[in-house]
């Protein structure tokens, strides 16, 4: 009973460490995905509106700090432009977060009356590494509330 302990214990601990995958280009640079989020940022209030131009989205998402340790707080309304297929700045509803912006990102999906909404909120730790972290989920257009699970984080010095 306790070898067999001692063998969950150190398959665990190999569990945890192994997703932990460098892209081994640059030696600064490493992201981890995780099938296990980091965090859920809550989000509400989303609509979706199109006109001849093209369509877009709002909605609010915010996390508290610490979502990641060393991670500031966000409180963003983001509005991704679906024709753009690109990350744009989510607006701040806080002021003071210099070091510290989220942005938003709409792509196609291809089942029908769900979107793809991907956020990454990106900050600088006093030490100048950079971090990202990112998620993304495929959500019922008429719903107003849903949430972001965050399953990439990288880190850039
Ligand atoms: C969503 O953002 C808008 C625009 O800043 C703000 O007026 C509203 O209070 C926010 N709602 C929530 C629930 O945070
Ligand atoms: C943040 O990470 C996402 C997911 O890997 C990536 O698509 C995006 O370009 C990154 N943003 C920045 C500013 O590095």
């Amino acid at each position: 009973m306790h070898a067999s302990l001692i063998a969950l214990v150190s398959t665990i601990a190999t569990a945890a460490a192994a997703p932990g995958s460098s892209d081994g280009a640059s030696s600064s640079s490493t992201t981890t995905v995780r099938n296990t989020p980091y965090a859920e940022w809550p989000a509400s209030h989303f609509a979706e509106s199109c006109s001849p131009g093209g369509c877009f989205a709002s909605f609010n998402i915010s996390a508290p700090a610490g979502y990641v340790a060393g991670a500031p707080a966000f409180d963003v309304v983001c509005h991704p432009i679906y024709i753009q297929q690109d990350w744009l700045d989510c607006d701040n509803t806080r002021t003071g977060q210099a070091n510290s912006r989220v942005q938003s990102m709409w792509t196609d999906v291809s089942q029908r009356g769900l979107v793809k909404i991907s956020v990454a909120h990106i900050w600088t730790r006093e030490s100048g590494q950079r971090n990202n972290a990112s998620g993304f989920a495929e959500i019922d257009a008429g719903k107003s509330m849903f949430s972001i699970p965050v399953t990439m984080l990288s880190a850039v010095l």
